[in-house]
């Protein structure tokens, strides 16, 4: 029998109630395919760094590295001033790990509702590749009063290596600045996965950029218009962020693959989770294909709701899914993402966003019911 060791980070807030519905399920999965999940419970999240000072060291991430693949809650809580915790840990996994592609579905399960009242599962299913890890979330920003001052600013990473040097002389009162970067081989890798993506798709590419005002973003362009080249029977278009966010709504079922850099990827998979019913049902995947990756539900930890037995864990469920897709359990990830279906439209067992009074691990427990006494998939 294979047997699976898997990292989880539940974190903060609703994190580890979500990825408590996440183990149940993938554990009756594992039942009904035949294999087995060792879960390895890390405690990083806000409890651990208020205890401990610790948000997450290099000896851990460098034990983390034996394994294919994370599962993680969620990160944030209001004792720790924000950014602390989602930069200390959740960046600081997908930069260590370099996951750099960020891959979203948008798709509409059935049963669920979307405020897109026309459009339905056939219209809304396409997915979002984010790259993860540069633009304007190299970290390198900061602040300079009045007068003259110098930074030197360095970003290492295994693919290359980029220093800057920053000299500021300003005669405003002070001064706040965020530099973006993005790299040939950074914005390459990411445009071919999604090519690629599209081979096995419906072979359409969309690109997001605002070329007509960040420069960097013409460089995207240039880029993307290359790796195209040697992907000739696929569609590509390009277009602006702003519109994008428009096209999202008026007319998801144009989409196939977008392929985004970093922040307005961010942006988007936020809308493309609304069009999906909310942010309940939007699970992601932080991949490396060589390495380690790390699969979250893209909502945050929702303080307000911990320990209210009342966040929905489908997004986690479903990003566990897509866990066990990516180890090769393909067959027991379309059964969980079918079941998830099953249990909303013939069972209605809804959580409170979806209108329901069903409790977090009711959800996780009839899915996980409907995978061990009816395997769909
Ligand atoms: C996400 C989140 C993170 C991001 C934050 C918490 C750093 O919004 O996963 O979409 O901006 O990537
Ligand atoms: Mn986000």
């Amino acid at each position: 029998m294979t047997m699976y060791k898997v990292p989880v980070i539940g974190g903060d807030g609703v994190g580890p109630e979500v990825i408590e519905e996440g183990k149940k399920v993938l554990r009756a999965a594992a039942e009904v395919y035949d294999f087995d999940i060792e879960w390895l419970d890390y405690p990083h999240g806000a409890n651990y760094y208020l205890e401990t000072g610790e948000l997450i060291q290099e000896d851990t991430l460098r034990e983390l590295k034996k394994y294919k693949a994370i599962y993680l809650g969620a990160v944030g809580d209001e004792r720790v001033k924000p950014g602390v915790l989602e930069k200390g840990i959740l960046l600081a996994i997908r930069f260590y790990f370099d996951q750099y592609i960020n891959i979203r579905p948008i798709r509409l399960l059935e049963g669920i509702w979307t405020p897109l009242k026309n459009k339905g599962p056939k219209e809304i299913n396409f997915k979002v590749v984010r790259e993860n890890t540069e633009d304007f979330y190299i970290g390198i920003g900061g602040r300079a009063r009045k007068g003259l001052s110098n930074y030197e600013l360095d970003i290492i990473r295994e693919l290359y290596s980029v220093k800057f040097g920053l000299d500021i002389d300003s005669d405003s009162d002070e001064i706040a600045y965020q530099v973006g970067m993005i790299s040939k081989e950074g914005t390459e890798r990411v445009i071919r996965y999604s090519f690629e993506l599209a081979q096995s798709s419906k072979k359409h590419v969309s690109s997001a950029d605002k070329a007509n005002v960040i420069s960097m973003y013409e460089f995207w362009r240039e880029v993307l218009e290359s790796v195209a080249a040697d992907y000739p029977d696929v569609k590509v278009d390009f277009n602006y962020v702003d519109a994008m966010a428009m096209w999202f709504v008026k007319n998801p079922e144009w989409f196939d693959i977008v392929v985004t850099p970093n922040m307005f990827g961010d942006i988007l998979t936020d809308l493309g989770a609304m069009i999906q019913g909310g942010m309940g049902f939007a699970p992601g995947g932080n991949i490396n294909p060589q390495g380690t990756s790390m699969f979250e539900p893209i909502h945050g930890s929702a303080p307000k709701y911990a320990g209210k037995s009342r966040a929905n864990p489908i997004a986690t469920i479903w990003a566990g899914a897509m866990l066990l897709d990516h180890l090769g359990e393909k067959e027991a990830s379309n059964t969980i993402v079918g079941a998830i279906e099953q249990s909303i439209s013939k069972c209605n067992v809804k959580t409170y966003d979806m209108g329901g009074s069903f409790k977090t691990s009711d959800v996780g427990d009839e899915i996980a019911r409907i995978i061990l006494e009816a395997p769909v998939g």
